[in-house]
């Protein structure tokens, strides 16, 4: 396969995303941005699959490689765990020419970018997305945070990457429910903006969902794309990158309410998008085809479509607890039309109820 390169167009820090089949496909591009030493942070997960692989790489490029493993798990994104890597980098005598490279899913990336953003005010940081998610999403565009006991990604910042490296590859080792979980994602893109993605997903869906390399890597690209465009316009998400949570208030609400475990972030926002779907059908902002064309998509991707056995009172009391609600009213981002969603924080909230106890 070709690389591929997606740029993000920061006035400030830009940068690129690599796409390739391998790590040694990727190492002539991470070579200018590792320094001699490196804290390479991954998970125990990731670790029996990557881990050896990376370290050599970065070896052979002349690094000295100061390994910490973490718990796979959202508990890992603690301050407690950020303050042992400090204390990791201070210990290998890491300083401001040092990297810090992370090497795994979205949890990985969050706290490493955190660390990275705050030791010694700032050091390189490097994303090396294992998952679909972290891939298309996570890894893209600067958000680093650790949770607070009382919220997630709550302590956190705009951290850029210097480089994003995408290995393909990586994507064969996910389980099936991971794997749909990042699919949520996907398809989001289209609804939110990409319209020519929707109609490729009609047609090669099921090529994807079997992880065929060229789909991957033309839906990948493709959703790296839209994000560094939208990026790229609204680093700091005073506007316009708000439309990436399309799906997330009811999907948030969900996380948060539903029992511990029950859906992954993936699943939370396919139900997310379908019942948000819902309100927009219901305030004449979209027609029925366009929910159709969504719940199609979704169960290609083996994702939930109904809830269940959710409180709809609780769910709505943590929707507005929601980091994008505005003077008390919640944000919700809505379909309009194809590849098309617009911010919303005047919904009646008669009209959220009833769509969500019609679940
Ligand atoms: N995951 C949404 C964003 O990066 O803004």
């Amino acid at each position: 396969m070709d690389p591929r390169i997606v740029r993000l167009d920061l006035p400030s820090d830009p940068y690129s995303i690599h796409i390739e089949n391998s790590w040694t496909g990727l190492a002539p591009a991470i070579k200018p941005f590792v320094g001699n030493k490196v804290m390479l942070i991954s998970d125990e997960n990731v670790k029996e699959l990557f881990v050896h692989d990376v370290k050599e790489i970065l070896i052979s490029l002349g690094c000295q490689v100061s390994l910490a493993i973490i718990q796979p798990g959202e508990s890992s994104k603690s301050l407690e765990l950020a303050k042992s890597l400090y204390t990791q980098a201070l210990n290998a005598n890491l300083d401001r020419s040092s990297s810090v490279v992370a090497l795994g899913g979205g949890v990985v990336g969050d706290l490493a970018g955190f660390v990275a953003a705050t030791y010694m005010r700032g050091i390189n940081f490097i994303q090396l997305p294992t998952t679909l998610l972290a891939q298309i999403d996570s890894s893209v565009g600067g958000k680093v945070a650790v949770n607070h006991p009382l919220a997630k990604n709550i302590i956190g910042s705009f951290y850029q990457p210097k480089s994003v490296f995408i290995n393909l590859h990586t994507l064969r080792s996910l389980s099936d429910r991971q794997f749909s979980t990042g699919m949520a994602e996907l398809i989001k893109y289209g609804f939110i903006w990409d319209k020519e993605l929707l109609q490729w997903l009609e047609h090669n869906i099921g090529s994807l969902m079997e992880r065929q390399k060229d789909c991957l890597a033309y839906a990948i690209e493709r959703c790296c794309n839209t994000k560094a465009h939208i990026v790229s316009q609204d680093e700091k998400e005073k506007g316009l990158r708000a439309i990436l949570n399309f799906g997330h208030t009811i999907g948030h609400g969900l996380e948060s309410t539903a029992g511990y475990g029950q859906y992954t972030h993936g699943e939370a926002v396919a139900l997310g998008m379908v019942y948000e779907s819902l309100i927009a059908y219901h305030m004449g902002s979209i027609d029925r085809a366009l929910i159709d064309l969504l719940i199609c998509l979704l169960k290609a991707a083996n994702l939930p479509t109904k809830v269940s056995g959710v409180k709809v009172e609780s769910l709505i009391k943590a929707m507005t607890h929601d980091k994008k609600n505005r003077d008390g009213s919640i944000v919700f981002i809505l379909p309009t039309g194809y590849g098309q969603v617009k911010v919303f924080d005047n919904v009646d909230t008669q009209l959220i109820y009833s769509v969500l106890e019609g679940s």
